[in-house]
């Protein structure tokens, strides 16, 4: 018969035994933890909403892709099994979306796992890593962790990507140049001729982390994926991820995708069960679902452009985007409009952490949930 676990003493006396907690790693210590975008349930709770609307973290307003829905549900009954640990037929499958080899491209539990297997294979206590100022901050947690120091990039003047702060910060310790392309939180792209003069410019000890988690809304005719490079250049991973353009965020699947060479070390140390076996069958159906693709495409583009002169009606700058979201400047007052925004139900982000205090960012809802933000939007600001 089950018996429970027994009382440790915790919950009978009341409090923990006063012992000294073991040393973390001097360098994680003073690591800021991630700070996600407030959840629905949060803000229903404390303002007393029925239905809050979510547009802080980049999610796919339309849900999941139906093909994956069908997916997990035929497979959810063998969730007692392992699943395969090479994920090979997620990789197949993602070989012919991207166009390159099985071999090329390894499997994780979202991207930020790609993040993290890369800082732990390359970096060792010492190393440096170049990461722009403004960008997606995973990117330093998964560095400082394994020990890295960390030189920020200044940003160019209107906060894109400066490809010469970029070289001129690459020292002899340098082993990882991070680039989101385009980028989070500004939207911003660098164009395929820019890429390329970064590339000739680093030197072959640097490898190249190009996260494209938001490639594929990437309207501008100049921007091209960095697989490109990735036959001819052993120096480049390129990452991407289903949560955002295929609607998984929450069943974490993302891909790296470089020279073999690359994928090898990153295999070496990955947990051996690191995908799913429901995410592993989702993402397959998922990738097939050209559908789902083209109606999240045209729901973004199609927000994106009402946002775009919604915000123009209300004075408002903004930053053209190549993704799923828009970087706005509210000025002094922006973390109250953010507050006032949340007490009336619709969540975005404050950009305080990116150091980017007279901002807010908006990710691209369902065509009423645009409506909505650009409404209530106005009655604040009148
Ligand atoms: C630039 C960038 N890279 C990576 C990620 C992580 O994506 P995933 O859900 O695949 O871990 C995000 C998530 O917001 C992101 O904005």
């Amino acid at each position: 018969m089950y018996k429970g676990y027994q009382d440790t003493g915790i919950l009978s006396r009341g409090g923990y035994v006063d012992l000294r907690p073991p040393k973390t790693a001097s360098w994680v210590r003073d690591i800021p933890s991630y700070k996600p975008g407030k959840a629905k349930e949060e803000i229903a709770k404390k303002y007393g909403i029925e239905n809050p609307i979510k547009l802080a973290s980049n999610e796919n307003p339309l849900g999941p892709s139906p093909a994956a829905l069908r997916a997990i549900d035929d497979y959810k009954s063998i969730v007692n099994l392992y699943p395969d640990t090479t994920s090979k037929e997620l990789r197949t499958r993602a070989a012919s979306f991207f166009k390159c080899k099985e071999e090329q491209i390894i499997a994780g539990n979202g991207s930020d796992e790609i993040i993290d297997l890369v800082c732990r294979a390359y970096i060792e206590p010492g190393d440096n890593v170049i990461i722009p100022e403004c960008t997606f901050s995973y990117y330093s947690i998964a560095s400082k962790t394994c020990g890295a120091s960390v030189t920020y990039a200044p940003m160019k003047d209107g906060l894109g990507i400066d490809i010469d702060s970029i070289v001129s910060g690459v020292n002899a310790q340098t082993k990882i140049v991070f680039l989101a392309n385009p980028n989070n939180p500004t939207g911003l792209y660098l164009d395929f001729d820019s890429l390329s003069r970064l590339l000739e410019l680093l030197p072959d000890q640097v490898l190249v982390l190009l996260d494209e988690a938001y490639g594929l809304f990437s309207r501008a005719g100049d921007f091209k994926s960095g697989l490109e490079f990735i036959s001819k250049d052993k120096r480049i991973l390129v990452i991407t991820t289903l949560s955002k353009s295929h609607g998984l965020a929450g069943l974490r699947i993302g891909f790296g995708i470089g020279d073999y060479s690359i994928i090898d070390s990153l295999n070496r140390i990955k947990p051996p069960f690191n995908v799913n076996i429901l995410a592993q069958r989702a993402g397959i159906a998922a990738l097939g679902d050209t559908l789902f693709l083209e109606k999240t495409l045209d729901t973004v583009w199609n927000g994106l452009d009402f946002l775009y002169s919604g915000l123009k009606s209300l004075g408002l700058e903004f930053l053209p985007s190549q993704t799923n979201f828009v970087l706005v400047k509210i000025g002094k007052n922006a973390n109250s409009v953010y507050n006032e925004l949340l007490r009336q139900g619709i969540i975005t982000r404050y950009m305080e952490s990116y150091g980017l205090r007279e901002y807010i960012r908006i990710s691209v809802g369902l065509p009423e949930e645009n409506r909505a933000l650009i409404n209530t939007m106005r009655k604040i600001l009148a």
